[in-house]
């Protein structure tokens, strides 16, 4: 069994999500999603995607064993999408709510049942850094709530780096 995390961010009531890999049967609702304008408004690539290259990229990223593609799901209904990209023993997070469950505060939950996931999944992981665009409050305080602290207070090239140490 893994760890549960013991850094700030525990506080966030987690217990009502579970998460699950994505599989390719998931790729209409991850496309549908990842397009939304929502989802878009403050991505670090903002850009419509098609559909070919989006089945291109699920493909890939679930052959990828340095990519973790995780759907966190409540009452068995989606509610996000945890992405990790793992290098050694660090990983590049990535998050977004399915658009119809954004202001339900199921942001920091998400992002803090991903820290159990990895505990027992990928226990070499031992820090998670993000990436956020400045104007995008709700993320900064999401990341915050689950334990992230600001590496510097300044954006760097127009991004706040976020990081978390288990
Ligand atoms: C970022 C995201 C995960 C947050 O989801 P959420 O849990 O529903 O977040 P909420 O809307 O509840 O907002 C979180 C907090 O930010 C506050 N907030 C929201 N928008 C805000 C704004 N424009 N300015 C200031 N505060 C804001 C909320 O009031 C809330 O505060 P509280 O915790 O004190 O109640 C979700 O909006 C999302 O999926 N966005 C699209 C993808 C994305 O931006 N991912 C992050 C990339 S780094």
């Amino acid at each position: 069994m893994g760890r549960i995390p013991e850094a700030s961010g525990s506080a966030v009531t987690t217990s009502v999500i579970s998460l699950r890999p994505v599989t390719l049967d998931d790729g209409a609702h991850l496309f549908e999603w990842r397009n939304h304008p929502a989802v878009r408004q403050f991505a670090l690539q903002p850009d419509a995607i098609d559909w070919e290259s989006h089945c291109q990229w699920l493909k890939a990223s679930l052959e990828n064993p340095q990519r973790v593609l995780l759907i966190g799901e409540r009452d068995d209904e989606p509610v996000g999408v945890l992405r990790y990209d793992v290098a050694e023993t660090e990983a590049l997070v990535s998050v977004y709510l399915v658009p119809q469950r954004m202001g339900q505060g199921l942001g920091a939950p998400l992002l803090v049942v991903g820290h159990a996931w990895l505990l027992s999944h990928r226990p070499a992981v031992r820090q998670l850094n993000a990436q956020i665009v400045p104007e995008n409050m709700a993320s900064v305080k999401v990341f915050e709530k689950a334990g992230y602290q600001a590496v510097s207070s300044q954006a760097q090239q127009g991004i706040l780096q976020y990081v978390y140490r288990f």
